[in-house]
């Protein structure tokens, strides 16, 4: 029973290892055909009343607008790639995502329908850096609101009188925490809204630099920029950039690797690399690596020879008095039994 048992394992096994890579790549593919939610106007919170139009982009048949869109996971309509709410309700909040004929379903999007009189709009509750995000801080029934002011974690970062509105174009983590508004409606009325959640999601995570353990003089060394986590998105291309102080060695190459062929003792010092996406966009920036490289007249190496000698040296003393004892007693043996 024993061989039958193992057998079936190794079947499940290899099954595993053939299925794992064929499933990887069936995800990136139907990544690419994900059909995408936006909305207009951009905002993810509406109050009662307002009106809210959903559209869907994705492939689909030639002459063909057929769209299907989920509420709350269920199918609620399949018509075309737009889809219109003229008075939402607080039943249109929840879940939305839509699908046309070629592409899988969509991401949710999550419509919340509020009533009150300060509502914090954001064109979206979660982000990858480096996507932008706009905050509005609306009045129930558009009422005008004087003296605007945004909050991040309770603390204001932005006053205007006229504008309601803030774009930050470019999120990074920084930007992660809870937001609301404040502002004076009619009569000079102090209203803040609920608190909004968003979270900033790193596209990529710092490289670390790291040589290569050589470090004598006239060796090469090897310097490697690494991103320890995979990158959020799937086949993101990075381009690498090394310095030594402020100097740039090797500037925007998708190679993280960079190699001193025969390093000198003025190569020591202060090394640091970034890593960036193709639009420069997003630049992250290594911790700082201290590179020593040792010479011949350094102490270092002085040191390392110094312990070489002394330890060949004993080893050589070493044997030479066992030889010569061994030596001894093989002639007194020699001596006895001839
Ligand atoms: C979708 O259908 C609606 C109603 O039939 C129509 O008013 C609208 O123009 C159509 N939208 C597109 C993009 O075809
Ligand atoms: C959808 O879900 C949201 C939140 O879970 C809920 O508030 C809303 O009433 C639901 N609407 C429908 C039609 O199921
Ligand atoms: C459009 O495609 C859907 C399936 O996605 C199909 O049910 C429908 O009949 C097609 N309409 C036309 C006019 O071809
Ligand atoms: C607040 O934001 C608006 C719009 O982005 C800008 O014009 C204004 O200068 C900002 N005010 C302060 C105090 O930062
Ligand atoms: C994040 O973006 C803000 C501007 O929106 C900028 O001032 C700040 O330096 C950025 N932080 C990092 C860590 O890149
Ligand atoms: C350094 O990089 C070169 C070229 O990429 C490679 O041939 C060599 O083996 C590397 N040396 C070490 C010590 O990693
Ligand atoms: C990147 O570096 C490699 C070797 O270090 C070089 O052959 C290549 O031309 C570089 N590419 C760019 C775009 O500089």
């Amino acid at each position: 029973t024993v061989p039958i048992g193992c057998g079936d394992k190794m079947w499940l096994l290899t099954a595993l290892l053939l299925w794992v890579p064929v499933d990887g790549q069936v995800d990136s593919q139907t990544d690419s055909t994900k059909a995408v939610i936006t909305l207009d106007p951009p905002w993810v919170s509406v109050f009662k009343g307002e009106s809210v139009t959903f559209r869907c982009k994705g492939p689909g048949q030639p002459g063909n607008d057929s769209t299907q869109w989920f509420h709350n996971g269920s199918l609620i309509q399949t018509l075309n790639s737009t889809y219109s709410l003229t008075a939402a309700s607080i039943y249109n909040s929840g879940e939305y995502m839509c699908q046309t004929a070629l592409s899988v379903r969509s991401d949710p999007v999550q419509l919340e329908v509020h009533t009150g009189w300060l509502l914090l709009q954001v064109s979206s509750r979660v982000f990858t850096e480096g996507e932008p995000l706009a905050l509005r801080c609306h009045g129930w029934r558009n009422k005008p609101v004087n003296n605007v002011v945004f909050y991040q974690n309770k603390k204001g970062f932005n006053f205007s009188h006229g504008t309601s509105e803030f774009n930050i174009p470019r999120t990074n983590m920084s930007h992660n925490g809870i937001y609301h508004c404040s502002g004076k409606g009619e009569q000079s009325t102090m209203y803040t809204s609920a608190g909004v959640s968003i979270t900033v999601k790193e596209l990529f995570s710092p490289p670390v630099l790291t040589a290569s353990l050589s470090s004598l003089e006239g060796n090469p060394v090897n310097l490697s920029c690494e991103i320890k986590l995979p990158p959020q998105m799937p086949g993101l291309q990075l381009y690498f950039s090394f310095y030594m102080g402020n100097k740039i060695l090797k500037g925007r190459n998708t190679s993280s690797e960079y190699q001193i062929l025969t390093a000198k003792r003025e190569d020591s010092g202060s090394y640091w690399c970034e890593a960036a996406t193709e639009d420069g966009d997003i630049v992250k920036r290594s911790p700082e690596m201290e590179l020593q490289v040792f010479g011949p007249q350094s102490p270092a190496f002085f040191w390392f020879h110094g312990f070489v000698y002394l330890t060949v040296g004993t080893a050589f003393l070493v044997n030479t008095v066992l030889c010569v004892k061994i030596e001894k007693d093989l002639r007194r043996l020699r001596k006895l039994y001839l």
